[in-house]
């Protein structure tokens, strides 16, 4: 039926050739992008923050994010940001008060998530690596041959069986699933608070951790040490389509909760909020190359942009990193089926599987697709810089807790996931063109006449994104020194942003542009990046279903690109593109940050 892509184009573009060479972009070296000078980290801001029992309590721990956020300066952002209600790292989740997962605050999963619970909780002991003899390497999906998927299948055939043979089984295929749906729906409660690994400096390390033990119950039943995950490889063009394996009915890899748009080949778009865009499908690629190069380069300069704000008990500001926002949630959405729309086995959908957290996992292409999420934390370390691994405690500490291949509880810290080589396990190399997608600018007719723009003061507080809005907005700083754009990142802060966190939601934000800007076509120096937020439940005692979001764009780079770096003023767009009614703004403000 929506079957949106003509399959028998035959797609002729500069990326299929091995050699890969782009026309569309120019291609500076990467060593000119990417090298900025190591600065150390050392901030001290301490703050008064009040705790849910009004005690007041002094911490240090979340000081990078202040002053990320402006704090010391800017207290207009930072007085927007309630502070962080306790300071300690997250501890494993407590199996004996799990409780049912929501899919929304009206509808509960009609099944219970929580994990088998171990005999006794305080005594699951932490995790040790078992020694490593030849590593596990995750390979491409698009790439794999049939020996790889059959063996693959009868893994996910086996552990599919458990579920009807012993369904409480915790390598069982559901049991596993459910993993995803108590951490990330609301099963799991610290001090009263819900776990929620999402939105955070958790998502990454969560997710690995996931992903081990998941690859080595695989590789268990089918007796090989080896075996490794395949990775969907969306960011490169010849991954930007549904991995085929996946797409065999009757298979075990096979899940009929999908959206129909995943098969013929269609291409993927990296920031699809459910709503196709009308345009070709080199176009496409190209925005995800840019999506990727922005996520990945320019809006990620240092650790904190990458892996997101701090986790802190009880607060419930949301700042999820880069590739959480894009490119990872808009491939769960891409792949579920259209909520609202009937289920194959009848009801309403939410997403299910793949665009809805308490399902996803049920999807076998979920560990496909987080295993590229995965590496990508391994590329972007790997493009130099500040980027390298977060040393605040308060991550390094955070814990989860795991059944492993041999049904044995275990804690595991975040900071033992930080090398997969020590877990096992790397990736087969694919070229990332990214690196090199560098955009040009499009604007053809010089400057957008600033004088003509409402000031930011006039626009804020934005009570609804209903349509593009153009406004001007003042730097701190113009002329800049290299020395001080390296010391320093330019930031443009949009705080206080509120919306029901139970709908899609995507905006767009550009540089410099005038109203006549095409959102459909963002390889342009002009985008500066997209805000994307999967519907998910966040904190207990919510009495309503509002996020309270701050998002944040590293714009040194573009500043330069589009040869503003001298003005004092600039012009800002915010284009909706999903949700955009339900959106309101408290606020926006350029500030330097020390990243
Ligand atoms: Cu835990 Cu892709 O989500």
């Amino acid at each position: 039926m929506a079957s949106v892509c003509n399959s028998s184009t035959t797609l002729n573009t500069p990326f299929t050739s091995s050699t890969m060479s782009f026309s569309l972009a120019s291609t500076p070296k990467p060593s000119q992008l990417f090298l900025r000078g190591k600065r150390n980290q050392t901030f001290k801001v301490s703050c008064k923050i009040s705790s849910n029992d009004d005690q007041n309590v002094e911490i240090n721990s979340v000081d990078r994010r202040n002053v990320l956020l402006g704090l010391g300066g800017l207290y207009g952002v930072a007085n927007a940001i309630p502070l962080a209600a306790s300071a300690t790292p997250v501890p494993a989740p407590d199996l004996t008060t799990c409780s049912k997962s929501k899919i929304n605050r009206d509808e509960e999963v009609p099944y219970l998530c929580c994990a088998p619970k171990p005999d006794d909780m305080s005594k699951v002991p932490y995790y040790k690596f078992p020694s490593v003899t030849k590593l596990r390497i995750r390979q491409p999906a698009h790439a794999a041959d049939e020996e790889y998927i059959a063996k693959y299948s009868l893994a996910i055939r086996k552990m599919k069986d458990l579920d009807k043979t012993e369904p409480s089984n915790p390598i069982g295929f559901k049991q596993q699933a459910n993993i995803h749906c108590a951490y990330c729906n609301g099963a799991y409660k610290i001090d009263g608070k819900e776990l929620q690994v999402h939105n955070s400096w958790l998502f990454f390390p969560f997710h690995r951790w996931y992903l081990y033990f998941y690859e080595r119950i695989l590789g268990s039943l089918i007796d090989d040490p080896t075996f490794a995950l395949p990775y969907w490889n969306w960011d490169h063009p010849k991954g930007m389509r549904f991995p085929p394996m996946f797409d065999r009915q009757g298979t075990a890899l096979y899940d009929e909760r999908r959206n129909q748009q995943i098969h013929n080949g269609t291409v993927l778009d990296l920031g699809s909020f459910g709503d196709k865009v009308q345009t070709t499908q080199l176009q496409l690629m190209a925005n995800n190359l840019t999506l990727m190069y922005r996520q990945m380069v320019t809006n990620a300069p240092c650790p904190l942009l990458f892996f997101g704000a701090p986790y802190v008990l009880g607060n419930n500001v949301e700042a999820p990193g880069t590739i959480e926002i894009i490119p990872h949630g808009p491939v769960h959405v891409w792949t579920g089926t259209a909520a609202g729309s009937t289920l194959p086995g009848g009801g309403r959908s939410h997403g299910e599987d793949m665009g809805n957290f308490y399902s996803a996992g049920l999807d076998p292409v979920f560990y496909c697709h987080h295993s590229n999420v995965d590496r990508m934390w391994s590329e972007w370390k790997s493009i130099g810089g500040k980027r390298t691994d977060l040393t605040q405690k308060d991550w390094l500490n955070s814990e989860f807790f795991f059944y492993d291949e041999n049904k044995n509880p275990f804690r595991v810290k975040v900071r033992d996931c930080l090398d997969t080589k020590k877990m096992g396990y790397d990736y087969a190399p694919m070229p990332t063109p990214w690196r090199n997608f560098k955009p040009k600018r499009k604007t053809t007719d010089g400057k957008v006449n600033i004088g003509s723009l409402p000031p930011a003061s006039k626009v804020f507080p934005l009570t609804k994104l209903d349509k593009p809005i153009s406004f001007s907005i003042n730097r701190p700083a113009s002329s800049r020194t290299q020395q001080a754009k390296n010391e320093q990142e330019e930031m443009l802060t949009l705080f206080n942003i509120k919306f029901d966190n139970r709908q899609h939601i995507r905006f767009d934000v550009f540089l410099n542009v005038d109203k006549n800007v095409n959102a459909d076509e963002l390889d342009k120096t002009e985008f500066a990046g997209s805000y994307t937020s999967l519907p998910h439940v966040h904190g207990p005692n919510q009495t309503n279903h509002i996020a309270t979001v701050v998002f944040q764009l590293a714009i040194t780079e573009l500043l330069e690109d589009i040869g503003l770096e001298d003005e004092n003023t600039i012009a800002v767009t915010l284009v909706p593109r999903k949700g955009g009614e339900g959106i309101s703004i408290g606020g926006v403000e350029i500030n330097l940050a020390s990243c």
